[in-house]
């Protein structure tokens, strides 16, 4: 898809598409310019998604945001390396001989264990989380009605099942608190005020809708980069030390959320046109992200590529709270990855089940060979 958006940017920086209603955003500046003023570019929308971080705008994100942010700080997020490790080595671990998929037997389960561990689920509920993870990435495509009817129910019932679990965590925390995220989110406060359990849990499940496919899809992105430009790979293997750097340049080449939305609050100009208020904004991050007055060779992929100005995890008030945790798992799974396979390559004679959303990039398998070292 990057090729075309590549194409549409250059034949028009922006434009109204008359089909879905709606602004297409494509070049960098205007991407930038979006996303870094949230007056005029509101992130509201419809009642229910109300008690949801990415869909306030000011004064009650900022309160918000404060709030998660003294529980979500770099430094938290840093001490989990060991736990993230251990995580992504036990479920390596478990798979045998020269093949895996690596979407379903690494890259879904491992951040599903992590956020849920961090959040303050116990080791011993561990399968629980896979199932659900299981259950979540379950592919209705090429279902039939009846058999997309029952994996959807399947899904909302996997949901509420998590829904429940978070409620009885915030219930044990609340009497007795231990070192885990929701029990640091129960004590927050600014101004004197807390996050209700109602924020709590619909928090807690922001963070699974959030952090979980986003960083499956950058996982299995970067090992994509991998089978796909073995020059890479090899490139990789001879410096390790690169590996955040190879991250950063994944994130730009191959990002796993493509486009943001907005809605305009008042009439205002973007590039040369003129966007109403109430009309629907959508900033094409994948376009931005290979804008050649931002990025020499945007099309190409360089490992060491410096400064990597990306928007991928957006821009702004509602820069993406999970950045840091999303990092540091790419990093290390990388790492253990290249640590134990070589010669990482793509099975080709399956298909591959392409994520058939436009804003996400991604597939829902990816199955690879290795030689073990
Ligand atoms: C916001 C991308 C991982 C939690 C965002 C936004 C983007 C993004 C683009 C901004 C959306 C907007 O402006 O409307 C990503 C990508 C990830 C990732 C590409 C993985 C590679 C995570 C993780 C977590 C997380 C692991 C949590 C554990 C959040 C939250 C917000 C957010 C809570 C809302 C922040 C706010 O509105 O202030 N993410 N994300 N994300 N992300 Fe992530």
């Amino acid at each position: 898809p990057f090729e075309i958006l590549s194409k549409l940017r250059r034949e028009a920086p922006v434009r109204y598409d008359n089909s879905r209603n709606c602004w297409d955003v494509f070049a960098y500046d205007d991407v930038h310019r979006v996303l870094k003023d949230s007056l005029t570019f509101s992130s509201v929308r419809g009642t229910a998604a109300g008690q949801n971080l990415l869909f306030m705008d000011p004064p009650k994100h900022t309160q918000m945001r404060d709030l998660v942010n003294k529980a979500f700080t770099p430094r938290a997020i840093q001490e989990l390396a060991p736990r993230i490790q251990s995580i992504t080595e036990d479920l390596l671990e478990q798979v045998s001989g020269q093949e895996m998929d690596l979407v379903s037997d690494f890259a879904t389960p491992m951040p599903v264990i992590v956020i849920a561990e961090l959040l303050g689920a116990p080791t011993e509920d561990r399968s629980l989380f896979k199932k659900w993870s299981d259950i979540l990435v379950e592919s209705a495509e090429n279902a039939t009605d009846e058999a997309f009817q029952k994996i959807t129910e399947k899904r909302m019932h996997a949901m509420q099942e998590l829904a429940q679990y978070f409620k009885n965590i915030i219930e044990i925390r609340s009497k007795h608190p231990q070192d885990d995220l929701i029990s640091a989110l129960l004590i927050a406060e600014i101004n004197g005020e807390k996050l209700t359990d109602r924020e709590l849990i619909s928090f807690c499940i922001l963070l699974l809708a959030a952090g979980n496919e986003t960083t499956t899809n950058l996982i299995t992105n970067g090992v994509r980069i991998l089978a796909e430009q073995p020059s890479v790979q090899t490139e990789l293997y001879r410096n390790l030390d690169a590996i955040p750097s190879f991250i950063e340049e994944v994130l730009r080449y191959y990002p796993p959320i493509v486009a943001i939305g907005r809605i305009a609050t008042k009439d205002t100009e973007i590039g040369s046109q003129t966007v109403k208020a109430g009309e629907q904004v959508i900033s094409w991050v994948g376009a931005a992200n290979r804008d050649e007055s931002k990025f020499s060779e945007p099309d190409k992929f360089n490992l060491l590529r410096k400064p990597n100005p990306h928007m991928s995890f957006g821009f702004g008030i509602h820069f993406c709270l999970g950045a840091p945790l999303a990092r540091l798992e790419g990093k290390i799974a990388l790492q253990v990855l290249l640590e134990r396979y070589e010669e990482i390559k793509l099975v080709s004679d399956r298909p591959l089940i392409p994520i058939p959303s436009s804003f996400v990039f991604g597939v829902k398998n990816y199955p690879i060979s290795f030689v073990r070292m």
